[in-house]
């Protein structure tokens, strides 16, 4: 077996806060616990596959105040899969081979990825197939990465939210208006569940719970009627129109995103109840910033654990946190896609009791009725 000498890291997929505190505690691990050579390779995968290769060098000495820093100073990419990559022309190339020429000419024994659910599926397959130990670390704001808890970034990104919830409140309730903030998670509700509860919101919409207009409506009549003389919408960016379709951005070289359910809710809610609303979309605020207590702990925990990883052979895995403290869990069992909000999970009863609408309950008697 050979001996590990030299590992590569990387941040791939969309950027969040505590990045570069995992790079921090991966090489710090590293060099001064086993000695080995660590190469920061910058853009994701791209530092593999393009030439001259793109990376540095990574020593203690050289990290500054990245503890500290939003960001990850080694780029990022959340476009272009290598197995099917746009080329200018308009073809498409699988690029899995030029990665793996990359690595072997860095010398790289393992390599750790920082990533979300899409980067772990992607990583894991072009290290496979270049024959290179991958160990990976969650990140997202979106939280929604299987086989832990928390992913890095998410609880940056909640504070942002929550923070927002309580500049829009002060300002809601001198106009009496109605305020919808509408925020990112992709597919999955975590983000708006876990900010609408701290925020104080009325209604939180997750694309995981159908809702209707009326229900919307209704609480925000209720909320008025009761002397209330405003109210917080979130809106998760997820969540499709009552006719059923996504609201999506197109961006320059054809990406889409979600965006723009705020606006459609906001002339909704405002049509059904006669209120005065306004519309908040926070975007990328929600990705920057000084990263929290909280997630330049798990940073700090994620790296050094995955660098462990690579030092027992432990590879085609990733670290997780559950039940207070860091696991490994096979790319398998994380791989298998987005990790979504259950609409029976603790935060959407929790909202609930409180009094918040999150969409339609389901019927008390939503059994199998099919009697088999
Ligand atoms: O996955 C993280 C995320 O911020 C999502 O919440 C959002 O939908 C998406 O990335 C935005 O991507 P981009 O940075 O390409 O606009």
């Amino acid at each position: 077996m050979r001996e590990i000498k030299t590992i590569g890291v990387m941040t791939s997929g969309g950027d969040c806060a505590g990045l570069n505190a995992v790079i921090r505690a991966v090489t710090t691990a590293a060099v001064e616990r086993y000695g080995w050579k660590v190469y920061g390779i910058q853009d994701g995968s791209m530092g593999l596959i393009s030439r001259p290769l793109r990376f540095q060098e990574l020593s203690p000495a050289n990290l500054g105040n990245t503890l500290r820093e939003g960001g990850t100073f080694l780029g990022t990419t959340n476009k272009g899969d290598p197995f099917n990559f746009p080329m200018p022309d308009g073809s498409f190339r699988d690029l899995s081979g030029e990665f793996a020429e990359g690595a072997r000419m860095l010398g790289l024994d393992a390599l750790v990825v920082v990533g979300g659910d899409g980067s772990m599926r992607i990583l894991s397959r072009l290290c496979q197939q270049a024959g290179l130990g991958m160990v990976g670390v969650p990140k997202t704001i979106d939280n929604d990465v299987h086989g832990t808890e928390y992913a890095v970034g998410f609880a940056t990104s909640i504070n942002v939210v929550t923070e927002a919830l309580d500049r829009l409140q002060p300002t809601a309730a001198s106009h009496h208006r109605v305020m919808i903030l509408e925020v990112m998670g992709r597919d999955a509700g975590h983000i708006a569940i876990n900010a609408g509860i701290a925020g104080g919101a009325d209604v939180v919409l997750v694309p995981e719970i159908p809702y209707t207009l009326d229900g919307v409506a209704g609480k925000i009549r209720s909320v008025l009627a009761r002397g209330r003389t405003h109210a917080l919408v979130v809106v998760a960016e997820g969540v499709k129109t009552a006719e059923g379709t996504n609201a999506t951005i197109s961006h320059v070289g054809g990406e889409q995103r979600y965006g723009g359910i705020g606006h459609y809710l906001t002339q909704k809610i405002a049509d059904l109840t006669g209120a005065e609303t306004r519309v908040t979309i926070l975007g990328h605020v929600q990705r920057g910033g000084t990263p929290s207590t909280r997630d330049r702990i798990l940073a700090s925990a994620f790296g050094t654990h995955a660098v462990d990883l690579v030092a027992e052979r432990r590879f085609h895995h990733m670290v997780g946190w559950q039940n207070r403290g860091v696991v490994a869990v096979p790319l398998e069992k994380v791989t298998i896609g987005a990790c979504s909000l259950d609409p029976n999970d603790t935060l959407v009863r929790t909202a609930r009791s409180l009094g918040v609408y999150v969409g339609e309950e389901p019927a008390a008697d939503a059994g199998d009725s099919s009697g088999l």
